[in-house]
């Protein structure tokens, strides 16, 4: 089994990333560390929890940063993903709690009592990663590889230039790419192109267990969002890419890239800037996605959800 430190901001996909990788056998989930991002840090626990006690995985949840490293204001996105920053389902009342451990302490713990094995899977901004790299430096030879969910070598979401997990904290997200440890950028690029098409709603729903049905809560809010801000017809399921690709290490096709995080302009602030071509002939520090087999992801979720049982 695979071992990975989930850390996250649920968030609608970042909980789709909770169940895919919560029950597979592939993968050992050794701990879910949240960060503000979606919404603020108490929300996104908070969501964490919920997700975990409804699916009645008995992951330890710990509560990271619920603030960028340097930049003053938080950037949330309450459009995507509601007030809650988990609009659509309804949970019972919450019985379980975080973990009295900060996750950054988490992190380096896990990874310093490690054998080198273990995969750091986020999917919100990059506070908690980079903090613990900071506190801790002994720990980024312990790291396996880093597979996030950020940035784009084509168009942002926030603004042109930008994927909002990188310029919700860039600084963050330029610790962990000049860190030296393999990274798989799973950006936008092809994170648009799973896109959660009614028919994909439609498929999960007839599974008809109650993994599905939050499925489906899920989608529901976040594609009739994803409409709103965006225009798409389905809401591109960004942080599930992460596990899938683990699971399946064909799912993706990647570019080695030199990567470089911009925390110095105005427009292009928060840009992963990605030299597809080699121009710097600079040495690739991450391996950029470029391409995904759709059909085989869709698979990959159907499987996830059916491994709840009935
Ligand atoms: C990323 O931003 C968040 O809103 C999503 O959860 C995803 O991690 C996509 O840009
Ligand atoms: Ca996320």
């Amino acid at each position: 089994k695979q071992k990975v430190i989930l850390d996250c901001d649920p968030g609608h996909d970042d909980a789709v990333n909770i169940l895919l990788a919560g029950k597979n056998s592939g993968i050992e989930v050794l701990g879910i560390t949240v960060v503000a991002g979606n919404q603020s840090l108490e929300k996104t626990t908070k969501n964490a929890l919920n997700i975990c006690q409804y699916l009645g995985l008995n992951i330890p949840v710990y509560a990271g940063c619920g603030q960028p490293m340097i930049r003053d204001k938080q950037l949330l996105a309450g459009d995507i993903h509601g007030e809650s920053g988990l609009d659509g389902p309804v949970f019972e009342p919450l019985k379980r709690k975080e973990e009295a451990e900060h996750g950054v302490q988490f992190i380096i713990r896990a990874l310093m009592e490690s054998d080198g094995d273990i995969i750091l899977v986020p999917t919100g901004p990059l506070t908690n990663i980079a903090m613990a790299m900071r506190m801790e430096p002994r720990i980024i030879p312990k790291i396996k590889r880093i597979v996030l969910m950020g940035g784009c070598y084509q168009l942002g979401n926030v603004t042109p230039a930008a994927e909002f997990n990188i310029i919700a904290d860039a600084d963050a997200a330029h610790v962990v790419f000049t860190s030296g440890r393999p990274i798989t950028m799973v950006g936008l690029d092809v994170t648009r192109k799973v896109l959660c098409y009614p028919q994909v709603v439609e498929r999960m729903e007839k599974i008809g267990t109650p993994a599905a049905r939050l499925f489906v809560d899920l989608m529901g809010h976040f594609n009739k969002s994803q409409k709103q801000v965006f225009g798409w017809e389905g809401g591109p399921l960004h942080d599930p890419v992460t596990i899938a690709s683990i699971l399946d290490p064909n799912l993706l096709v990647t570019k080695p890239m030199y990567t470089e995080v911009d925390i110095r302009s105005v427009q292009s602030y928060g840009r992963t800037n990605c030299d597809f071509f080699g121009y710097s002939h600079r040495a690739a520090n991450a391996d950029v996605a470029v391409d995904i087999d759709v059909d085989r992801f869709w698979d990959l979720i159907e499987s996830g959800i059916r491994a709840y049982g009935s």
